[in-house]
């Protein structure tokens, strides 16, 4: 742990001896929605028309259930290059999109875990509605205890989902657990940037309650003391930064678009998007990618 951390940050990541899972109440109330599926596919429709196809890549401009949308999916699955009939982890897998866009797109097999139970029920039934319940699973169940035995998986991704787990290295540990020898892991998450504490309220923490931040190198020393290998790991806020400028111009002066993921969290999801876009770009919070081996 470095000596400069906010007070906020050292809370958030000091292992908590036998009550690790403590802010996952928070979390899970952060999230807390019913409903989704029904509001997604009615805001497509009137966007696109009662007869639109329900598509991976229709859904995509909502489902992807973070700032950077479908993009960051893609590469996500650059960094991981699932293999055809690969059986693929998603932890915190939230409405389907990426495990949609992955099972669709690389024809593997998906488990997706989820803490929030009517994301969990959101995502079965978009699965369903466009033909990929076959390939998906998902279970409802915690990052830090996940519903799966050992070494039961090839890859493993977690796309925007480490903002939220406070015991990083009980979330590692059972990455690791879960993959087989050889197996990989691609994490993309918002971190901690230089300049000092984010803007809240953010999309996934309307307060330091659920947010649990850290540095490139905080979580690079994590993942080695989990026993995994680092293959990459970059820091990519700048780029981010400036793909999102426009971005948050364009939400500074005309509002959220049609589709987005607003329709799952409702209207406050543009003040939420307009402060995330601005701490990155204040270096107040970082955007950190990562593969990562479990030795053969
Ligand atoms: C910002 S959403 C991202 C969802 C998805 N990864 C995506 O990119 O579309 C964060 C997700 O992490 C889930 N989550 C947070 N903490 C979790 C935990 N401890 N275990 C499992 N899921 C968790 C939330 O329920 C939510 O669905």
């Amino acid at each position: 742990m470095r000596c400069c951390q906010s007070a906020t940050r050292m809370a958030g990541q000091m292992p908590d001896e036998g009550g690790s899972r403590k802010p996952e109440g928070p979390v899970r109330e952060h999230y807390a929605s019913e409903g989704v599926a029904a509001r997604v596919l009615t805001a497509l429709r009137v966007v696109s028309g009662q007869d639109v196809a329900i598509t991976p890549e229709t859904l995509a401009p909502i489902d992807h259930f973070h700032g950077r949308g479908v993009v960051a999916t893609e590469e996500l699955a650059a960094m991981l290059q699932p293999r055809v009939g690969d059986h693929v982890l998603d932890i915190g897998s939230g409405i389907g999109g990426p495990a949609r866009w992955i099972a669709a797109k690389f024809g593997c097999r998906v488990t997706g875990v989820d803490l929030t139970p009517g994301f969990c029920e959101a995502a079965r039934e978009l699965n369903r509605l466009t033909g990929l319940a076959g390939q998906i699973n998902i279970m409802h169940g915690s990052a830090l205890a996940l519903p799966a035995p050992d070494a039961a998986f090839d890859r493993a991704y977690s796309q925007a989902v480490l903002m939220n787990i406070a015991d990083k290295r009980g979330f590692l540990r059972e990455a690791f657990r879960v993959l087989r020898p050889g197996g990989l892991l691609a994490l993309s998450f918002v971190g901690a940037g230089p300049a000092g504490e984010p803007y809240y309220p953010l999309p996934w923490a309307t307060t330091t309650a659920t947010s649990f931040l850290v540095t490139p190198d905080e979580i690079r020393s994590e993942l080695l003391t989990a026993g995994f290998q680092i293959v990459a790991l970059r820091d990519a806020s700048a780029e981010v930064a400036a793909a999102l400028a426009p971005v948050l111009t364009q939400l500074e002066t005309e509002g959220l678009p049609p589709l987005g993921e607003h329709v799952v969290t409702g209207e406050g999801a543009k003040e939420w998007r307009i402060n995330a876009m601005r701490s990155l770009r204040d270096r107040r919070t970082s955007t950190i990618e990562a593969l990562a081996r479990k030795p053969a």
